[in-house]
């Protein structure tokens, strides 16, 4: 199975209520128990780079082997940049192999987050890569108090203008979750993303998917939720099992290599049968 767009796999996602996630892998490893978990249940996976990794001076090797590990699996697999931060970031991402970029313009003003996801859009669609885009903003956990994030909410009468102007394939918005940690439960405004999804020509996206109910993750995919971005949650069980193991007396590299690898098998697993991803491949 080729490395591969995953745009036409969230496009079946919105009109079956299925999403598909995006796993944020900080290494080959972490990857590789990621793809493990697709093939095991047979589900299209998206491995994403995030931008902070992808200015280290190894990530042309660490892309290089992501690459290869997708093209090897049994299953669709995307390689995405997520939350790329500017517009030479997206064009060395599809430089690198990647199928899907994402250009986060989210905490730019509405005109200048449409002029450059717009520049993204046409280069990265002249040679077949699919963007996301970020309209409103989704914060981080630990940044605002309940109620303050609404002011970061997205906005149904911009979502239209800012989709057809741009000609972006898919649409992260703001209605209530934030990445990383969270400070109070969470609590998602389903009745406006219910409005976004009406005004949207395009799948919309969910980030910050880490701390979320199981009835949380249902309602936003019911609700039109096509693809959903998870790190946090793996990174914590990988903290925990690694301190576990500490505690066992095991820190031997071969144990820890193995935490990483089987902490993303389990929990990717685990939400791609959550997300209904599971046989969609
Ligand atoms: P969490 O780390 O909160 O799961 O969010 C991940 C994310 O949205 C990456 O883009």
């Amino acid at each position: 199975m080729p490395l591969v767009s995953m745009k036409t796999l969230i496009q079946s996602g919105r009109e079956q209520h299925f999403a598909v996630p995006l796993f944020d892998v900080p290494s080959l490893n972490a990857a590789i128990g990621a793809v493990e978990a697709a093939e095991a249940v047979n589900a299209p996976v998206i491995l994403g780079m995030y931008n902070a990794w992808f200015d280290l001076p190894e990530a042309p090797a660490v892309c290089a082997g992501l690459h290869a590990l997708a093209q090897g699996a049994k299953v669709p697999v995307s390689l995405m940049l997520d939350h790329g931060a500017s517009y030479i970031q997206c064009i060395k991402a599809i430089r690198f192999g990647f199928t899907d970029v994402m250009f986060d313009g989210s905490s730019l003003p509405f005109a200048e987050n449409l002029r450059i996801t717009s520049l993204v859009c046409e280069a990265a669609h002249a040679v077949g890569v699919s963007v996301e885009a970020e309209l409103g903003h989704v914060g981080l956990g630990t940044e605002y108090e309940v109620g303050e994030a609404r002011a970061h909410f997205t906005q149904p009468q911009m979502v239209q203008e800012f989709v057809s102007a741009s000609g972006v394939d898919m649409l992260a918005v703001a209605f209530g979750t934030a990445h990383g940690n969270y400070k109070t439960t969470p609590q998602l405004d389903l009745d406006l993303l219910t409005q976004l999804n009406a005004v949207s020509t395009v799948p919309l996206v969910m980030h910050g998917g880490s701390g979320l109910s199981e009835e949380q993750f249902k309602g936003a995919i019911q609700g039109g939720i096509a693809k959903i971005n998870v790190a946090t949650h793996i990174f914590n069980e990988i903290e925990a099992r690694t301190a576990k193991s500490a505690a066992d007396g095991k820190t031997n590299l071969f144990a820890i290599e193995a935490i990483i690898r089987e902490s993303f098998r389990d929990l990717c697993t685990y939400y791609l049968q959550l997300f209904g991803t599971a046989g969609q491949a």
